[in-house]
């Protein structure tokens, strides 16, 4: 099976460091063209193509922009979410390092639709090899007048600033991230006030990961709806995955809505190791959920994915074959929520902690039914109840493996004492 080529298309067509290069294919086309449309068929057009975002909340994208116009605000900004921190997830990436100029042109088509004149990437602390890559790119930008004041002779400004993080999985969370570029801990606000009304400084902020922004420039000049062809009615087009694991080409690919899983793990990412069995898979990284080998011949679709519980994310895949237990998989996925919690609220702080001590316990045989059925009750006050999206999905590979995985939670009639911890 081939690799499909929309919002990869320009890989290896320029060269990355010039934008005269990436300009002789068509460069900085699509910002000319969204000059002269209104914001609202930009954000109607994205609505059309049902693009969902694809940093893992698959929030309606073309809505976002709706409602990001929407907002009454003198200065308005646009935040590229790049920090990439989802487990298995390494898309983003491979758009920045192939693709630079094609980012910045979509952040300044989302600040002519949206009426902001600021753009912040915020990009993860482990690609600072790829700083260098934006930093000319925005730099040779504004040299030649697409960021700055009067862009295009439209009275439109606009400027993009980069910003590094730290190292947090939780400073991918939209206000956590805003703390972090202003100079604060990196920790979850309660909400409201919602960061499209009062986000980065204050200021009306809309949030939207590196490969829904990149999609952005391809759309507008897809005249023959190359997009549109692909896909499902509900899930229109093209995906990037990364497959990660036990797979004998972990990488990213760019696949039609409706490819099978089998032909993603067996026909792209060429299959387990020589002799292995596959164990389980599991959407979307960490906070993602986990399905057996019966989800193979699902077609990778929003709505397909949905009704054998897992879902697209953040697009990553694990493949775990058979060397590696239910448990050892869960342990280690409950060890990255226990170190990645900021500590703020007690549900998650807690929970993730007492429910990895019992997956201990599990593994070791000395847990209790009462252990059990502890560990279930946490996983769900947590998800309810904790601040931000890491304490509400941290239990979600958990969750989905005890409904996929029931024997591996069985306990003995002797192991029903009290509750250990
Ligand atoms: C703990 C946590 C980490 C997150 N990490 C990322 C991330 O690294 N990249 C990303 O785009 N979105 C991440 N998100 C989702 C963002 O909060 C937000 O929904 C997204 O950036 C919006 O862009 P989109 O609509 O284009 O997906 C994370 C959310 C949570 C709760
Ligand atoms: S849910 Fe977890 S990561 Fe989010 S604010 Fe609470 S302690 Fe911090």
């Amino acid at each position: 099976m081939e690799n499909f080529a929309f919002l990869t298309q320009n890989f290896g067509r320029y060269d990355t460091a010039s934008i005269g290069s990436y300009m002789n294919v068509g460069g900085f086309q699509a910002l000319k063209k969204a000059v002269n449309m209104d914001g609202e068929e930009i954000a109607q057009l994205i609505a059309r193509n049902k693009v969902k975002g694809r940093g893992g909340a698959e929030y309606d994208m073309g809505r976002k922009w709706s409602q990001a116009r929407a907002v009454q605000g003198e200065h308005k900004v646009i935040i590229c979410n790049a920090d990439e921190g989802e487990t298995t997830t390494f898309k983003d990436r491979e758009l920045i390092k192939n693709d630079p100029f094609n980012l910045i042109e979509a952040m300044i088509i989302a600040g002519w639709a949206m009426g902001a004149d600021k753009g912040f990437i915020y990009m993860r602390a482990e690609y600072a090899c790829l700083r260098p890559l934006l930093l000319n790119a925005i730099r040779q930008a504004k040299n030649y007048g697409f960021l700055g004041t009067n862009i295009l002779g439209r009275g439109f400004d606009f400027d993009i600033k980069l910003y590094s993080g730290a190292g947090a999985y939780v400073c991918g969370e939209g206000t956590a991230l805003i703390r972090s570029i202003e100079g604060k801990a990196g920790r979850p606000r309660m909400k409201p006030p919602f960061i499209k009304v009062s986000g980065v400084f204050a200021l009306p902020t809309c949030l939207q990961n590196v490969e829904s922004l990149s999609l952005v420039p391809h759309l507008l000049l897809d005249e023959e709806g190359r997009y549109a062809a692909q896909g499902t009615e509900d899930s229109v087009g093209t995906k990037l995955v990364s497959v990660a694991g036990n797979v004998q080409k972990p990488g990213v690919f760019e696949i039609p809505f409706g490819t099978t899983v089998r032909e993603i793990v067996y026909g792209l990412a060429g299959g387990l190791p020589e002799g292995q069995e596959l164990q389980l898979i599991q959407f979307g990284g960490a906070s993602g959920k986990a399905a057996g080998p019966d989800i193979l011949d699902c077609p990778y679709t929003y709505e397909d994915l949905r009704s054998h519980g897992v879902m697209v994310g953040s697009g990553g895949l694990a493949v775990v074959d058979k060397r590696t237990s239910v448990l050892d998989f869960l342990r280690i996925n409950q060890d990255f929520f226990s170190e990645e919690s900021c500590g703020q609220c007690t549900p998650c702080r807690e929970g993730n902690l007492h429910i990895k001590l019992i997956l201990e316990k599990l593994s070791a045989g000395t847990a209790t039914a009462e252990d059990v059925r502890l560990m279930k009750k946490i996983a769900r006050v947590m998800s309810m109840s904790s601040l931000c999206g890491l304490g509400e999905t941290a239990q979600n590979t958990l969750l989905s493996a005890m409904q996929v995985f029931p024997e591996v939670f069985e306990v003995t009639e002797r192991q029903t004492g009290g509750v250990a911890l």
